[in-house]
């Protein structure tokens, strides 16, 4: 297994609840090092781009006006089989279907407010890590 990184989104509906360490301490628990990090507050034209892939989707206006309503936690997470280990921390998009014990069970409020984001291959975290991140921000 490679050394990975992958784009981490902790969401509006968790940074409101202060729910920042507490995820922070599942990927480092897990094997996942944060290698970058920063607490943002995205504009709306910011969401709309980051998301556009979804713009045909009935929930595209919604998770926009969502990923506006408050500061998030963008971070890069390094590891081995970072794209996949993150995407099984974080548990199914639906919290109702999320395995018991991952983020999303634990703290998802919806499917929309499902508490974090993570790349879903390799190629899309590249793309991701790109969009919030130069290089020289990443300190390995
Ligand atoms: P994320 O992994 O960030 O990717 C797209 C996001 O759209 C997803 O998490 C949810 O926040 C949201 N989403 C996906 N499916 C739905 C849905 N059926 N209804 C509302 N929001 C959704």
């Amino acid at each position: 297994m490679a050394v990975e990184r992958t784009l981490s989104i902790i969401k509006p509906d968790a940074t409101r609840r202060n729910l920042t360490g507490k995820i922070n301490a599942i990927f480092e628990e897990n094997g996942l090092r944060i290698v970058a990090q920063k607490r943002i507050w995205m504009s709306r034209a910011h969401a709309k781009e980051f998301y556009k892939v979804h713009a045909e989707r009935p929930f595209y206006a919604s998770l926009v006006d969502f990923m506006c309503s408050g500061p998030v936690v963008v971070q890069v997470l390094e590891g081995e089989n970072a794209v996949a280990k993150n995407r099984e921390l974080m548990g199914a998009t639906d919290p109702a279907k999320a395995a018991p014990g991952t983020i999303r069970a634990l703290f998802a409020e919806s499917i929309e407010a499902n508490s974090v984001h993570g790349s879903d291959s390799a190629e899309n975290a590249a793309r991701e890590i790109a969009f919030f991140f130069a290089q020289t921000e990443i300190v390995g």
